[in-house]
């Protein structure tokens, strides 16, 4: 029993899934980015506890920082509007920044933030994303880092929010119809 009984359809993924596929994932990028120092630039909230598991699979000496932007209003719709709610506190010239999130819908939000931090002259920026939604992409995005893609269908739970409920769930699933129709 948990306090979101019935409002999720089904589970997509559990914490074992996610744990073991972001150790896999952290293995990767620490590959990749032998005797170089990374960044790691969360995009708040949804990407909280990706980067908490994500960053703690490390073997090696991370930095983290956060960035606020919000592309969805309070419903399931992304708006398209990408506002920044809080920039970053570091100077991110000449750093190899990895961008981390949560999901990666249609797009907007990651094409626009990568955009955004390569106009301030980082060493590279790349992209880590658990989910990917590849039939709702309306922008492309070059992502390095994919832990899944998954169908076009609204999830929630560790960190994805509906109407910001949800995020603090274990587990990653689907959110059932009639919680938002
Ligand atoms: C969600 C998600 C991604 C973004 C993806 O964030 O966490 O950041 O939307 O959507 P897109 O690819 O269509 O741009 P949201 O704007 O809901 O803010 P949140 O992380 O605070 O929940
Ligand atoms: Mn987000
Ligand atoms: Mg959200």
């Amino acid at each position: 029993a948990s306090h979101v009984d019935g409002d999720l359809v089904n589970v997509l993924f559990s914490e074992d899934d996610i744990q073991q596929r972001l150790a896999e994932m952290a293995a990767q990028i620490e590959a990749d980015y032998e005797g170089k120092d990374i960044l790691l630039v969360g995009v708040l909230k949804g990407a909280i506890m990706v980067m908490a598991d994500l960053s703690r699979a490390f073997s090696r000496h991370v930095e983290i920082d956060w960035m606020a932007v919000s592309s969805y209003g309070s419903g399931t719709k992304s708006s398209g509007v990408v506002r920044i709610l809080k920039d970053l506190d570091t100077d991110i010239s000449g750093r190899h920044v990895l961008i981390v999130e949560d999901i990666i819908d249609t797009g907007l939000t990651l094409s626009w933030l990568v955009s955004n931090l390569s106009s301030r002259k980082p060493a590279s920026v790349e992209i880590a994303t658990l989910l990917r939604k590849p039939d709702a992409l309306q922008m492309s995005v070059d992502v390095k880092y994919v832990g899944w893609d998954i169908p076009n269908e609204f999830v929630i739970g560790y960190g994805l929010d509906y109407s910001e409920r949800y995020r603090n769930l274990r587990c990653i699933g689907t959110l059932a119809p009639h919680v938002y129709s």
